[in-house]
């Protein structure tokens, strides 16, 4: 049975990260106007409150999203920063399918997973209304390679499971391997965390090894005292980047490693290959 809540951990420095890729992905694929099939393998809740004990239990929260200074946001996260800022001003934050949900547009399509009892529900009545999108309370990782590849129009699939299960790190290669060569034009977004014993090395190494096309690594590294919990790092995997997007997650965490609360910390981008 699966415990992990992301309530826990919304708006941390990973979801910081992970949705100011997304976002910039989704802005960048929409100066396009054919459609978008967006594929949210493990989508969580979709809706956080950021006022409640979850919240105030980790401080995850406060140290990320809550500590960013929106009247001096970098221009190239400007779109993620109004969206966001909306959400707090109901002491709300919202996940990545509903980041997506609001980004994306009427010919666009959404396909979201999740598998916990509690949060698959709670997902459901939240798009309950919205025709764009499917939620399965399902098997992302087996979900996803049926819905590909996509026909007349581009997809962007992004994995982020919660590595509870140490399985998640080989299913994460098994499920990508298949997708990727379903639709190689794809463009694929897969978060993971840097914790003791790296067990995310073996993960990308193995990803590295089937991918012949354009791969980005990017990382965010935050050391301090106050740091609860054991992550301190965490990164996104991109393969087929859009292009400049790399330029501008530079130049915008440039500002943001400035904002966020912490002795230390580190943006870092690397391409794998180009
Ligand atoms: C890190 S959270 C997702 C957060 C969300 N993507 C966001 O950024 O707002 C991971 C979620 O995956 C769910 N999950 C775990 N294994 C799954 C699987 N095999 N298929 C679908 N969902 C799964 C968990 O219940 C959890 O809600």
């Amino acid at each position: 049975m699966l415990s992990y809540r992301h309530g826990y951990h919304a708006g941390g420095f990973a979801d910081l990260l992970k949705h100011a890729v997304l976002s910039l992905i989704i802005e960048y694929l929409k100066r396009k106007p054919a459609p978008i099939r967006y594929i949210d393998t493990h989508a969580g809740g979709g809706l956080y409150d950021i006022g409640g004990e979850m919240a105030a239990k980790t401080g995850e929260f406060a140290q990320g999203v809550g500590s960013l200074e929106f009247e001096d946001f970098p221009a190239q996260l400007q779109v993620y920063g109004r969206l966001i800022e909306s959400y707090l001003s109901q002491e709300r934050y919202p996940g990545s399918p509903l980041i997506a949900a609001d980004l994306l547009r009427p010919q666009d399509e959404l396909k979201l997973f999740e598998l916990h009892s509690t949060e698959a529900p709670r997902l459901q009545a939240l798009f309950a209304r919205d025709s764009r999108i499917r939620v399965s309370p399902t098997n992302g990782f087996l979900g996803l390679l049926p819905l590909l590849p996509v026909q007349h129009a581009r997809a962007l699939v992004l994995i982020d499971p919660s590595y509870e299960l140490g399985a998640d790190y080989t299913d994460v290669v098994t499920s990508l391997k298949a997708a990727y060569f379903r639709m190689r034009n794809g463009v694929f977004a897969l978060w993971y965390p840097v914790i003791d014993g790296a067990p995310h090395l073996p993960m990308l190494d193995s990803i590295k090894a089937f991918v012949d096309s354009k791969l980005w690594q990017f990382e965010l590294d935050v050391r301090d005292e106050s740091i609860r919990g054991e992550m301190s790092s965490t990164g996104m995997l991109v393969i087929n980047l859009p292009w400049t997007l790399a330029t501008d997650l530079n130049e915008a965490f440039r500002t943001i490693t400035q904002q966020l609360p912490f002795d230390s910390v580190k943006f870092s981008a690397e391409c794998m290959l180009d």
